[in-house]
Parts: structure tokens; C-alpha cells; sequence
């Protein structure tokens, strides 16, 4: 069994997606042993409290610099035995030494196809602002393992979702956790718990 750690910042949607997959049994191979938030008082930690899943909040705030708080962060990585370190609406950017200590053993779900709209700067409700703006008429979301280019390491799921002409910033990201985000992450949280996913030349294979 292998032990997940889920790091938020926010209302924790994709967090909840986990659970229900988790309880639901989708997700086998593995399970949430701990949620880590870098904000205090978020939506996500009462999700974890819930569900009975230990939480612990490291405040992006009470540190000086990324490298501080990337420490932080990988300490209690280390003190949590994690196997797989899910960043779910995790809205800190880490220093690479977290990543280096967990090479394709991290993922994050990007709310678009990677590579359009995203990078540094794109996340949250912005990037739906800015697939609207571009007026694209496909979007959808992406699950791909944390390297030291933000939203640039290997792609695990994507999954498309087609923009109507009277979408707000609000709808499309409603519709893109629903139809894309809550389905790809415990898929792909899946796959790596049952050692599926194979990484040859930055390209993410699904062994059968
Ligand atoms: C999600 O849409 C997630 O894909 C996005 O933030 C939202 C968090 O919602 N993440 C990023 O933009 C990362 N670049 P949640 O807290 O309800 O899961």
C-alpha cells in the first residue's frame, strides 16, 4: 500500500474527487495517509477532518523565502513516509529540491492542455480567463509529474472539454473539474499506485 500525501492551498474539489475514489474503491494500491495545506482555515482541511485523514497546515506565510519553506515541506514529506506526493490545487511553488527527492513520484492537475495556458502565473480562475480571451474552442485538464519547469514535466491523462460561446471564467472551471479534473487525477493517482506508469524519455507510458 502505498502512502499518498495531497498538498492544498484552497477548497480542495480535487482532494474530495480522491476521496470518493479512494471510499468508492477506484483507487487501489494505495491510500491518503495525509493532507498538507499551505493556508490555514481552508475549505480543504475540513474536507480532510471529514474523512477522518490527518492534516497538517504548512503556513506559505510563516516562511521567509522558497527555500525555507520547501525544507518544510519536504521534512514533513519524509516524516509522512509519502510514496506519492499529489499537488491538488497547490498554488505554492516549490524550490527543486523537493523535486529532486521525489523524481516522477509527484503529480499536479493543471486545468488546461498542457502546453497551451500554462506556466508561471497560470493557475486558479486565470487560466480559464485566458483560454476565453484566446477564444479556443477546446480546453480541458492535465495530470503530469512535477519537475523542475513549472507545469513542463512529463504528461500522465489529459482529458478535452469544449467551450460554449456564453462561458465565464466561473462556468468553464465549474465544468473542467467536472468533466476533466475529478476523473484524469484519481485515474492517474491510480495508475502510479498499481506501478503502471512508465517514464521513458520525458513521456509518460501505461503498462497494460
Ligand atoms: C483546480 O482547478 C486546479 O486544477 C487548479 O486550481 C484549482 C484548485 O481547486 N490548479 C492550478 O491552477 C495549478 N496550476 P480545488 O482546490 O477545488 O481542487
Amino acid at each position: 500500500m502505498k502512502n499518498i500525501v495531497v498538498l492544498v492551498s484552497g477548497g480542495g474539489t480535487n482532494l474530495q474527487a480522491l476521496i470518493d475514489a479512494q471510499e468508492s474503491g477506484m483507487i487501489t494500491g494505495g491510500k491518503i495517509t495525509c493532507v498538507i495545506s499551505s493556508k490555514p482555515g481552508v475549505y480543504a482541511l475540513e474536507r480532510a477532518k471529514n474523512h477522518g485523514i490527518k492534516s497538517r497546515v504548512i503556513a506559505r506565510k510563516e516562511y521567509g523565502d522558497v527555500i525555507s519553506y520547501s525544507e518544510a515541506i519536504l521534512d514533513a514529506l519524509k516524516e509522512e513516509k509519502a510514496d506519492l506526493v499529489v499537488y491538488a490545487g497547490f498554488m505554492t511553488i516549490l524550490d527543486e529540491l523537493v523535486v529532486r527527492a521525489y523524481p516522477n513520484r509527484m503529480m499536479n492537475v493543471h486545468p488546461a492542455l498542457i502546453p497551451s495556458f500554462c506556466g508561471k502565473g497560470y493557475y486558479g480562475l486565470r487560466v480559464h480567463e485566458e483560454a476565453l480571451k484566446k477564444g479556443v474552442k477546446l480546453t480541458g485538464a492535465t495530470v503530469h509529474f512535477v519537475t523542475e519547469v513549472c507545469d513542463g514535466g512529463p504528461i500522465i491523462l489529459q482529458k478535452a472539454v469544449e467551450i460554449q460561446d456564453d462561458d465565464t471564467p466561473e462556468i468553464l472551471q465549474k465544468r473542467v473539474m467536472e468533466q476533466a479534473e475529478w476523473k484524469i487525477l484519481p485515474q492517474a493517482v491510480s495508475l502510479f499506485c498499481n506501478d503502471r506508469l512508465e517514464v521513458r524519455n520525458d513521456r509518460v507510458y501505461i503498462k497494460k
